[in-house]
């Protein structure tokens, strides 16, 4: 059987997919640097001291085309956590706009 070998990026292609997927193909310390503007979670808010989702409003809900925003904590947390570690990983610069 042949051996598999790793799936890289190709310079100048636009990946439609979870970033996370994208990441994973690109070689450690590949980048000069990432511009990236990650989801805020517009959708989860604190009231009582405690996490909520958001009433459902037009213009937070509705954003972005099937994708709610709403994460729970725990989730968004674990989610930049690896978002972040890959990004350090391929890059030397980051500009992480949140
Ligand atoms: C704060 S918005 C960025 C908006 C963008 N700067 C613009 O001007 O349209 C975050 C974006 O990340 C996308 N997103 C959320 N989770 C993602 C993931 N796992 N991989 C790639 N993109 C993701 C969302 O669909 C949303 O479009």
């Amino acid at each position: 059987m042949e051996a598999k070998t790793k799936e890289i990026v190709t310079v100048n292609k636009i990946y439609n997919e979870d970033c996370l997927k994208t990441l994973s193909r690109i070689p450690s310390n590949f980048l000069d640097c990432i511009i990236t503007s990650p989801p805020y979670n517009m959708n989860l808010r604190i009231r009582d001291g405690k996490y909520c989702s958001r009433q459902i409003v037009k213009e937070f809900s509705t954003k972005y085309h099937g994708f709610a925003d709403n994460m729970p904590i725990e989730e968004y947390n674990a989610f930049h956590t690896k978002v972040l570690t890959e990004l350090l990983r391929v890059s030397k610069v980051i500009f992480y706009n949140v």
